[in-house]
C-alpha cells in the first residue's frame, strides 16, 4: 500500500504521495501540489528538496556514511583504484577483468587532444586560472568531435565518456605547463591514468618525472575520494544542463564552473591559503577560530562544515590518515599539517562548531597531500574536477536514460514591484 501524507491549507486537505528510497530516506512527492492547491514550496539552497531519484551514491550525513553504488568509500579507498571506481560509478558494477582492460584501453586511445587544440592554449595569458581554462577547453574539445553534439547516444556514450575522463587530465596538465612557460608533455600510452597525469605535469623533454609509488597512490586516492557525492552543487549543475538535453561536454564544463566557487570545490585552495595566512601571522590558530565564529569577520574555517555531513566527512578521515603516510614516505614535514591538526582539535572542542555540527570535510586535508606532491595551489580545484568527472558523467547518463526526466525549471516567489506604468524619460526624477 503506497504511503501518503496529508497537507491542510486553510480549510482544504491535500494528499501527497510518500516516496521511500532503498536506504529508508523518505520524501513527499509534491509534483502535483501547485495543480491541487495553487501553492509551491520555497527552500533556499534546496536543503530540504530532492531534485531526483538516483542509484549512484548514498550519503548518510548524520552517520558519516558514503557509498558508491552501495560499496562503502572506506573499502574502495583501501582496495580499488580511481579508474576501477570510475567504471563502478558510471556503469553501476565493478568491472570484470575484460571490462576493466577495455575501459583502460579506451582511456589510452583517447588520451591525446586533437592537435589543433594546442592553438587554443596559446590564447590564454599565463595568469589565466586553470579552472577557467579547463571549462573553456572542455567545451572547445567538443568542437572536434561533432558526434558528441548530437546529444546522448548509447552507441557512442562509452567513447564520449572515456574521452572526457581521459582528456580532462590532459587539458589540466597542458594548462599547467603553458601557465608556467613549459613545453607541453604528451601522454605515454604505457602509463596508467594517474601516473600519466603526473608525467604530463612534471616530466621534461629531456628527463622523465620519477614516479614514486606513494605519490601515485596518494593522488589516485584523492581522485577516487572525489569521484562522486550525490547532488552537490556542481553535480546538480551538470544535471540542470543535461536536463535541457545539452551534450555531455557542455554539461561537464558547467560542472567545472560551479565547482570553482570557494564554498564548494574551491575550498581546497582556500584551506591552504587560510593555513598559510595563520602560519605567516604566527597565530597558533586560536585567533583565526575566533574570527571564523564572528560573522562580521567575513571569515569561515575553510574545509569545515557541510550541507549534508553533520558528522565527520568519511573522506576527510581517510585523507588525514594518508597525509601522515605520504609525508613520512617523502620525509617531508609540512608545518601547515600541524596547524590543520591544531585547528581541528580546537574547533571540535569549541561549542560554536559542536552546536552547528561542523566537522572537517574532504577539502580540509586534501591540499596538504597536493602540496606534498608538488601540485601548485591554483591547480587544487582542477584536481577535484578530474576526480569528480566520473560522477558528473554518471549523473548525465542517469538523467539521459531516465525516460521521464523533465527539463529542470524551478518556480519562484516574486517579491518585486507590482504592476506600474512606463514613465517617460522627461518625467523621471
Ligand atoms: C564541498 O555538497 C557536497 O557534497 C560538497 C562536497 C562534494 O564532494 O561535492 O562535499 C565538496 O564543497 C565541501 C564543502 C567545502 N566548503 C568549505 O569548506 C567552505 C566552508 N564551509 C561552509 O561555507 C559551509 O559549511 C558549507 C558551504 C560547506 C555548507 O553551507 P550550508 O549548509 O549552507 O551551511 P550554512 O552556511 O547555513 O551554515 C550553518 C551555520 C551558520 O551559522 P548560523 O547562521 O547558524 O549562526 O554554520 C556556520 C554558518 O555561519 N558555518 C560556519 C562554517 N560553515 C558553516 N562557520 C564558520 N566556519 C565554517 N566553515
Amino acid at each position: 500500500m503506497n504511503k501518503t501524507a496529508t497537507l491542510t491549507i486553510e480549510d482544504k486537505t491535500y494528499t501527497l504521495p510518500v516516496v521511500e528510497g532503498s536506504e529508508g530516506e523518505k520524501a513527499l512527492d509534491i509534483s502535483t501540489l501547485r495543480q491541487q492547491s495553487g501553492y509551491i514550496t520555497l527552500d533556499d539552497g534546496y536543503g530540504n528538496t530532492g531534485s531526483c531519484k538516483s542509484k549512484i551514491t548514498f550519503i548518510d550525513g548524520e552517520k558519516g556514511i558514503l557509498r558508491y553504488r552501495g560499496i562503502p568509500i572506506e573499502e574502495l579507498a583501501e582496495k580499488s583504484s580511481f579508474i576501477e571506481t570510475a567504471y563502478l560509478i558510471i556503469y553501476g558494477e565493478l568491472p570484470n577483468r575484460k571490462q576493466l582492460q577495455r575501459f583502460s584501453d579506451l582511456l589510452t586511445k583517447c588520451e591525446n587532444l586533437h592537435e589543433d587544440m594546442k592553438y587554443h592554449f596559446e590564447g590564454f595569458p599565463s595568469t589565466g586560472h586553470p579552472m577557467a581554462i579547463l571549462s573553456s577547453m572542455i567545451n572547445a574539445t567538443s568542437c572536434f568531435y561533432p558526434e558528441v553534439m548530437k546529444g546522448y547516444d548509447p552507441a557512442t556514450f562509452d567513447l564520449m565518456a572515456a574521452r572526457l575522463i581521459s582528456q580532462v587530465r590532459t587539458i589540466a596538465a597542458f594548462a599547467y605547463r603553458k601557465a608556467h612557460g613549459l613545453p607541453i608533455i604528451y601522454p605515454k600510452p604505457s602509463y596508467k591514468y594517474t601516473a600519466n597525469f603526473l608525467h604530463m605535469m612534471f616530466s621534461e623533454p629531456y628527463q622523465d618525472y620519477e614516479l614514486q609509488p606513494e605519490v601515485v597512490w596518494a593522488l589516485d586516492l584523492i581522485f577516487l575520494l572525489h569521484a562522486d557525492h550525490e547532488q552537490n552543487c556542481s553535480t546538480a549543475t551538470v544535471r540542470f544542463v543535461a536536463s535541457s538535453r545539452a551534450n555531455l561536454f557542455a554539461s561537464a564544463a558547467a560542472g567545472v564552473c560551479a565547482l570553482w566557487g570557494p564554498l564548494h570545490g574551491g575550498a581546497n585552495q582556500a584551506v591552504i591559503e587560510m593555513l598559510q595566512q595563520i602560519h605567516d601571522s604566527g597565530d597558533d590558530g586560536r585567533k583565526f577560530i575566533e574570527m571564523a565564529k564572528d560573522k562580521s569577520s567575513g571569515k569561515r574555517l575553510m574545509g569545515f562544515g557541510h550541507r549534508v555531513y553533520k558528522n565527520y566527512d568519511p573522506r576527510a578521515k581517510i585523507i588525514k590518515a594518508r597525509c601522515d603516510q605520504l609525508l613520512k614516505a617523502l620525509k617531508l614535514n609540512d608545518p601547515l599539517l600541524d596547524i590543520a591538526k591544531r585547528l581541528e582539535e580546537a574547533a571540535l572542542s569549541d561549542p560554536y562548531f559542536i552546536e552547528r555540527k561542523l566537522y572537517p570535510n574532504v577539502d580540509f586535508y586534501s591540499g596538504i597531500i597536493m602540496r606534498a606532491i608538488g601540485i601548485p595551489i591554483e591547480m587544487f580545484t582542477v584536481i577535484f574536477a578530474i576526480g569528480r568527472m566520473p560522477g558528473w558523467i554518471a549523473n548525465y547518463k542517469e538523467i539521459m536514460e531516465s525516460g521521464d526526466s523533465r527539463i529542470y525549471r524551478p518556480r519562484q516567489i516574486y517579491v518585486g514591484p507590482t504592476v506600474r506604468p512606463y514613465m517617460p524619460l522627461k518625467n523621471r526624477p
